[in-house]
């Protein structure tokens, strides 16, 4: 099992896109082990999207993530990472594949409605920073008619 970590962006709070988006986390089977809504500051937007610093974009970026509250999940499965990504599709809505959550709603490359940690280092990294006080660990007991036992491997 992995945790990811996703928030749903200003754009997806202020749509009204907040349920559908998590409806397709938790319609997949996916855990929710955390959630807090916030206003993101400059210095969260800067540590999270660190990687971004000194590109064209990076400004109009930090600009969006901090100008309207934010939704945050811990999300948790077997490849939770691989799997988020796959829900939530290519960065540019216009590009993006219809099923995925950009796909089906988004029509822009920087208001993209939320984001999913790209790798497990990442995730880690960003659980650290959004997370500071840990996720929620319990058992979900549909886990065992979600996976066989081989997936648990
Ligand atoms: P995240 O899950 O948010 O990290 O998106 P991603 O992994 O699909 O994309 P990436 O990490 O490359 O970029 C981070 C975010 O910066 C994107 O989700 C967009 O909101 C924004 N972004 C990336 N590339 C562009 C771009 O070319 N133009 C604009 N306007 N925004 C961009
Ligand atoms: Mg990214």
């Amino acid at each position: 099992m992995e945790t990811t970590f996703i928030f749903v962006k200003p754009d997806g709070v202020q749509r009204g896109l907040v349920g559908e988006i998590l409806n397709r986390f938790e319609r997949k089977g996916l855990q929710v082990v955390g959630a807090k809504m916030l206003r993101v500051d400059e210095d969260l937007a800067g540590k999270h999207y660190a990687e971004h610093e000194g590109k064209p974009f990076y400004p109009g970026l930090i600009k969006f993530i901090t100008s309207s509250p934010i939704m945050a999940f811990a999300i948790r499965g077997v490849d939770a990472v691989t799997v988020s990504r796959t829900l939530i599709g290519a960065t540019n809505g216009r590009k993006a594949d219809p099923g995925t959550i950009r796909g089906d709603f988004g029509l822009s490359g920087g208001f993209n409605m939320i984001h999913g940690s790209d790798s497990i280092e990442s995730a880690n990294r960003e659980l650290a920073l959004w997370f500071p006080e840990g996720t929620l660990e319990y058992d979900k007991s549909s886990n065992l008619w979600t996976y066989d036992p081989s997936d648990l491997d």
